[in-house]
């Protein structure tokens, strides 16, 4: 089976006046369809410029990025857009929702873009906010729900466009233990589902739950392996 994201020798720098920083160097990392990355390491270490690549928010200075079977380094700006709105969903540690909009209108906006028509919208929506357990919430802003619902919109938000992958950065960073863990059922039950998930963490625990932890120093990969604990799935 072919990797669902294969790099090669991925580098970014980011230079600085005269100086530069070498945010990540020669990251070699294979993803297959399906499975449940953690990435680890400490502050500053490279984990959000390398979700970021990966996730076309950002581009590499050198190295080959092949994102199903697509040579990710020869596309343009907006080949790149395109493709990250098709394959990709994004969560944040701070959840990033539009603060005047509501649950509802937070999870529609990625369907506005993608031209799917209001009826269709409405009732995607609707099936979004039942999957994450906020059907009764729909027309809250962000400023009325709790840190784990906020970020339940935005795991549905990112879900909205059926994508292949979610990259998660720090998702239950803002959040105590017992949301931090609702969140990660969350997560596990859609990566059960065939989504591909990346997710970066500082949470052992966090991680722990992942079948395979990559951990980044100073730009570059310094392990990979299976998680110890892993899901139960996972052992079968
Ligand atoms: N836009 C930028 N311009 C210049 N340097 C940057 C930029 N973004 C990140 N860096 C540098 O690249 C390195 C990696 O940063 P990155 O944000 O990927 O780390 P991280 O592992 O996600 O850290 P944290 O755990 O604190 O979120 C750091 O040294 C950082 O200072
Ligand atoms: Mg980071």
């Amino acid at each position: 089976m072919t990797s669902l994201i294969a790099t090669s020798r991925l580098s970014r720098r980011y230079p600085i006046g005269e100086v530069s920083v070498d945010a990540l160097v020669d990251v070699s990392l294979c993803v297959k369809q399906g499975e449940a990355v953690a990435i680890m390491g400490p502050s500053g270490s490279g984990k959000s410029t390398l979700l970021n690549v990966l996730g076309c928010l950002d581009a590499p200075s050198s190295g080959s990025y092949m994102l199903d079977g697509t040579d990710v380094s020869g596309l343009s700006r907006s080949e790149m857009a395109t493709l990250r709105r098709q394959q990709f969903g994004f969560v944040f540690q701070n959840f990033n929702l539009l603060a005047r909009s509501t649950a509802f209108e937070n999870i529609e906006l990625p369907l506005i873009y993608a031209g799917w028509s209001r009826a269709a919208r409405r009732e995607r929506v609707a099936q979004l906010l039942e999957r994450v357990g906020l059907d009764g919430r729909a027309h809250h802003l962000p400023s009325q729900l709790s840190g784990g619902q906020q970020q339940r919109v935005a795991i549905a938000r990112a879900l909205a466009n059926k994508p292949k992958v979610i990259m998660a950065d720090e998702p239950t960073g803002s959040l105590d233990t017992s949301v931090s863990q609702t969140i990660m059922s969350m997560l596990q039950e859609i990566n059960a589902a065939g989504v591909t998930l990346l997710l970066v963490t500082h949470d052992l625990a966090v991680a722990s739950v992942m079948r395979r932890i990559v951990r980044l120093k100073d730009g570059r990969v310094i392990s990979d392996a299976p998680s110890r604990v892993g899901p139960v799935k996972a052992a079968q």
